[in-house]
């Protein structure tokens, strides 16, 4: 089981994809989880719900698929928020892999995508950095991005994978 977690833009659904097609495994998007489930989209889940509601809801799909059958697994960027979450990523044998992007490179990857609330958040760099701390806190290994295409990314998880 390979878990991948990192901020918005790091690339995790891309390198999920990669890896998952190389590794013979399936790919699951937990946002997609949650979409499914409720038959909302993220957006306006956050907007009629907020964030409190979609992060407990995000919580309780992540400890289902970690501990699910064998797939790669890209979570949501603010999954980490979640202490719940957080615990069950620690406690799970689950590799979880930190895909480490800068701030900048975040921002250019992601442009102004309406799909992402978070995006209006006015102090989203302070979000990320506080999520810094988080991401170490939970994974098993950093795989740094910048200046990386997804290829050479996923190429390395699976080296060690
Ligand atoms: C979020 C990241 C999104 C999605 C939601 C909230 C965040 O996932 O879960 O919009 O708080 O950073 P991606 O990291 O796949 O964009």
């Amino acid at each position: 089981m390979l878990v991948l977690v990192g901020f918005m833009g790091a690339g995790k659904t891309t390198v999920g994809r990669l890896v998952a097609d190389r590794l013979g495994l399936p790919f699951i998007d937990s946002d997609l989880v949650i979409e499914h489930r409720t038959g909302k989209a993220v957006r306006d889940l956050f907007a009629e719900e907020g964030e409190r509601a979609f992060r407990d809801l995000e919580h309780q799909v992540v400890a289902e698929l970690v501990g699910g059958p064998d797939a790669v697994v890209a979570l949501g960027g603010g999954a980490v928020e979640h202490e719940g979450t957080r615990r069950v990523l620690q406690a799970s044998p689950a590799q979880v892999v930190y895909l480490r992007v800068g701030w900048e490179q975040a921002l250019g990857r992601l442009g102004d995508d309406p799909a992402r609330p978070m995006l209006r958040a006015p102090d989203l760099r302070r979000i990320y950095e506080r999520r810094l701390a988080w991401y170490e806190e939970v994974a098993t290994w950093v795989v740094p991005t910048d200046g990386r295409t997804p290829r050479e990314v996923g190429a390395t998880i699976i080296e060690r994978a």
